[in-house]
């Protein structure tokens, strides 16, 4: 099957009361991973890729890593989404070398130039068959090269949604309902403690959640920094010579209620990255005398399938759907 766009995808998981799982990639076994996994479980597919993806191992190997997943695997559809694209020109680019389907995030500039520069993209992708999703409110945490600090964060404001897509066109919305990007979701000082000490994070939004679905009726909603950040792999990591203390991610009952609900993509990417180096620092800590890169990276691989096919059954709702 060749690369689809998210269209069909969204339709049948809004009605469904599921979400897809939009998971970044960089490299080949990641790409292998995710999709061994989405076979496996028949589950359909967003792969992603973000400006720094790009800048790390080149648009056209990235492409072709996706369409050999595509030809690998062609039971499932799988949609390649250009992840936070920053500008018109890096989505151009994307819309003109075989995505289909970018996101163009101003949703750090005003609510004006968000809808200007938004609804530009939309016109170029459209006119090209590739879907647009934006974003209206700032998420907290890293992503790319920029850091957004927690008090910086602000949540979507409902009351704004309805006029932002009708002026835009978007086919999605990702909104910002307290989730947040990377592996240090929530400073300790957010958070309270369970019994065993480990940190709950405050809890999501719904309430914004449910405002925005009722003002858009149908429409599909996207959670970024929707890793719930394996308190196992976190140990496993500073077991073996790492250091992420505190690390904290959003708990996955949120993210399957979300996923109930109006939200049709969740991303995640920290999960696993967390997976492969955990797997990785286990295994150099275990076979100190190995140098054959296949070695370590095939059980990492192997986790990576293991950690997306648990989101796929357990969180996203997804599995079966293909
Ligand atoms: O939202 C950010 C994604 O996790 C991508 O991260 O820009 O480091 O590739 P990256
Ligand atoms: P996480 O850092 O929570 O995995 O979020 C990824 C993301 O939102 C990619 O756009
Ligand atoms: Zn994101």
């Amino acid at each position: 099957m060749p690369l689809v766009t998210s269209t069909e995808m969204f339709k049948k998981a809004y009605a469904g009361g599921y979400a897809v799982g939009a998971f970044n990639v960089n490299n080949m076994e990641i790409v292998q991973g995710i999709t061994e996994a989405c076979k496996e479980e028949k589950a359909p597919v967003i792969l992603q890729v973000s400006k720094g993806a790009r800048a790390y191992a080149n648009h056209t190997y990235l492409v072709k890593l996706v369409e050999a997943a595509a030809i690998e695997c062609p039971e499932i559809p799988i949609v390649l989404h250009l992840d936070h694209g920053p500008d018109f020109e890096t989505c151009k680019s994307c819309i003109d070398g075989g995505f289909t389907s970018v996101m163009i995030d101003l949703s750090s500039k005003s609510f004006e130039e968000n809808i200007a520069g938004t609804k530009k993209v939309v016109e170029y992708a459209h006119d090209h068959g590739v879907v647009v999703e934006a974003e209206l409110g700032t998420l907290a945490g890293i992503e790319d090269d920029v850091q957004v600090a927690a008090h910086a964060a602000s949540y979507t404001r409902p009351e704004e949604v309805e006029e932002f897509v009708a002026k835009t066109g978007c086919d999605s919305l990702a909104i910002a309902i307290g989730t947040s990007h990377g592996a240090y979701k929530f400073t300790p000082d957010q958070c309270t403690r369970n019994e065993k000490g480990i940190l709950v994070p405050p809890p999501l939004r719904f309430d914004v959640l449910e405002e925005v679905s009722k003002r858009l009726p149908g429409f599909p909603i996207v959670l970024h920094g929707s890793s719930s950040v394996p308190q196992d792999y976190v140990k496993m990591i500073n077991a073996h010579g790492g250091k992420m203390p505190d690390a904290v991610g959003i708990p996955e009952e949120q993210l399957r209620q979300a996923a109930t609900l109006s939200v049709c993509k969740i991303n995640i990417d920290s999960d696993l990255r967390l997976t492969m180096t955990g797997t990785i620092r286990e295994f150099f800590d275990e076979h100190p005398d190995k140098f054959d890169p296949r070695e370590y990276l095939k059980p990492a691989r192997a986790n990576i399938k293991e950690t997306v096919r648990h989101k796929l059954v357990n969180v996203l709702g997804c599995a079966g759907k293909a």
